[in-house]
């Protein structure tokens, strides 16, 4: 067994992930980039030279490639010590800047709960076992403030006119999942936290949006290196809790 770190971050081709395994592997850490396209995480570690990442063929919704994942990291390296869970949609139906609770469609709700929260606890759950082997294990759910029911019962939030149910109702059960698991391994050194990352310019995020994936990627990477005494369970910006 490697004393070295070994992280896996899904949706690690582009975007938040992307930068999130760059800065992982500048830290010193064998990093694993989850894509569900192997073309792509090869042009992924081109973008990302001199540091140690493996693409891994990854859709998070297929149990082929989960259970495969998994056996590469056993059989690699015996354990994981972090997961990001970053690979995440919007469902093309859905207007970011819109209330699509009467219109929104029963496949485009499947779809995007296939991904954002299906996909996500049955990957975490396959790899539990790898992660627990670890001495600090920290898994990392990058959630979405647009998943918080505070901000959405609040009229002046920001979040007001931002209501695409299907994906704000998925980051809202990935954090019940992140409460749930973070109470399942109270008793371990495993730590589970929620991150929202702000919203920041990626294909997902779109050209508007204020943050860059430098800032962007700060909340994971904050929570995929906590200490012992650090809290689990929880939901954070940077190193502010925020309501659920
Ligand atoms: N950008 C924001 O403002 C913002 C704000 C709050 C939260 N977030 C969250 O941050 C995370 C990263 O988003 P981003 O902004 O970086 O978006 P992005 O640039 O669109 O990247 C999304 C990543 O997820 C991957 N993905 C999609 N479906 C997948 C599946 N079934 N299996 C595995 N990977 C899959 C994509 O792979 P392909 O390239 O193959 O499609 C891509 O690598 C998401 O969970 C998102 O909800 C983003």
């Amino acid at each position: 067994m490697t004393s070295e770190t070994i992280a896996l971050v899904t949706g690690a081709n582009k975007g938040l992930g992307m930068e999130t395994s760059r800065r992982l592997a500048q830290q010193g850490m064998i990093v694993l980039l989850g894509v569900r396209d192997l073309e792509k995480g090869a042009q992924a570690v081109d973008a990302l030279p001199d540091l140690d990442v493996t693409p891994v063929e990854l859709d998070v919704t297929r149990e082929d490639h989960i259970s495969a994942a998994k056996d590469y990291i056993e059989n690699r390296f015996g354990r994981l010590d972090v997961l990001v869970n970053n690979a995440g949609m919007i469902h093309p139906e859905e207007p970011l800047f819109a209330n699509s609770a009467e219109t929104v469609s029963p496949v485009a709700l499947k779809e995007t709960f296939g991904v954002n929260f299906f996909g996500q606890v049955a990957l975490t759950q396959a790899l539990l076992p790898l992660i627990k082997k670890s001495t600090a294990g920290r898994i990392v759910n990058v959630s979405s403030i647009l998943g918080s029911l505070t901000l959405h019962s609040d009229k002046n939030s920001d979040a007001t006119g931002v209501k695409p149910l299907a994906y704000d109702a998925s980051k809202t059960a990935l954090n019940q999942f992140t409460v749930h698991l973070a109470a399942a391994l109270a008793d371990t050194s495993v730590k589970v936290n929620s991150a929202h990352p702000g919203w920041v310019k990626t294909d997902l995020g779109g050209h508007l949006a204020p943050m860059d994936v430098t800032d962007g990627a700060k909340t994971a990477i904050h929570l995929t290196t906590l200490g012992p005494d650090a809290p689990s369970g929880k939901f954070f910006h940077f190193d502010e809790e925020i309501p659920w």
